[in-house]
């Protein structure tokens, strides 16, 4: 695979800090300081996300599994973003004893590393075939072989607006056979109170991890933005279930960027827009699913209702 990542990360920068508004893509968090800022989310106290879907696939195993694999007896168990897998290892040790392959899909080839040795170590017994690649070649290179049941945790759905999420899952549809499963981890919509700590902790995990962006295009590209001069500003949009993260300029200034070969102006108070995190109600669901022959078998919520894993079927 040709890595043309920092071409590509450059042309998206570029792009992107030249609109008005300003916006830069939250993909871009991922790189290995992201990756570490990441996991201190999901462990700190105000991000319910992790725990609600962990309480999920801890107590409610038996469920998930009947929902996810009822009637098939030779399965792949594909996972879109391998993740720690610390979810998953509680779906994979209800299925120890079946028949299937668990291939984790992930574009870094540290975090199947990671995964498979972390599943070897736990449960010896258990086929995994981590795969580098994009999603959607990664399916289309299996499909038509056993069935499937796929996951898509964590509510990473939410970080495309509606008309894009329903786009991936029209693709991700197109690659399922009739039968196949689909399980999508997503994050309700709630009072603010409970949804804006989540991106706005009080340890500022969140802002280190929003801001590290710009330390990325100052690593990567060359760029000299000053930390100092930017703050992380969420906002919650209790009307239409949507987060948004921002940085915002502290003053007017200017940034270069090397690789770019140029200067950026930034107005006091200006926000350059970097993510959207979804909630989700029944509505939603039903607008990113429209059209996909995926129809709706079953919802599993956590103990406080926050959190819902929403099981589909390819018709
Ligand atoms: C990984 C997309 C699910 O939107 O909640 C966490 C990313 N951003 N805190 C989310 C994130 C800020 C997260 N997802």
């Amino acid at each position: 695979m040709k890595d043309n990542t920092l071409e590509l990360f450059a042309k998206e920068v570029e792009e992107g800090l030249s609109q008005s508004p300003k916006r830069l893509s939250s993909k871009w968090f991922y790189d290995k300081k992201g990756d570490e800022l990441f996991v201190q989310i999901m462990n700190m106290p105000e991000y319910y996300l992790t725990k609600c879907e962990e309480e999920i696939f801890a107590n409610q195993t038996e469920r998930l599994t009947s929902s996810l694999i009822a009637g098939f007896d030779d399965f792949d168990l594909f996972e879109l973003g391998a993740g720690d897998g610390s979810k998953t290892m509680h779906l994979l040790e209800a299925l120890k004893s079946l028949n299937f392959t668990y291939r984790p899909i992930d574009i870094s080839l540290n975090a199947i590393e990671q995964l498979e040795k972390r599943v070897a170590a736990n449960i010896p017994e258990i086929q995994v075939e981590g795969i580098q690649d994009e999603y959607f070649e990664a399916l289309s290179k299996l499909s038509g072989k056993r069935p499937k049941v796929i996951l898509f945790m964590g509510s990473n759905i939410g970080n495309m607006l509606d008309d894009r999420a329903n786009e991936f899952l029209l693709k991700l549809s197109a690659t399922m056979q009739s039968g196949d499963r689909l399980l999508l981890g997503v994050d309700l919509i709630k009072d603010e109170s409970i949804i804006l700590p989540a991106y706005n902790d009080a340890q500022g995990i969140t802002s280190e991890f929003n801001l590290n962006l710009l330390d990325r295009i100052n690593r990567e590209l060359g760029g000299d933005f000053n930390r100092e001069m930017f703050s992380h500003t969420p906002q919650y949009d209790q009307d239409k279930g949507i987060a948004y993260s921002y940085i915002t300029s502290l003053a007017e200034q200017d940034v270069s960027i090397k690789a770019l070969d140029r200067t950026f102006h930034f107005q006091k108070e200006e926000k350059v827009f970097t993510e959207v995190s979804r909630k989700y109600d029944d509505r939603a669901l039903q607008a990113i699913t429209n059209h996909t022959s995926l129809v709706l078998k079953d919802k599993i919520f956590d103990s406080k209702s926050y959190f819902c894993d929403a099981i589909f079927e390819k018709e």
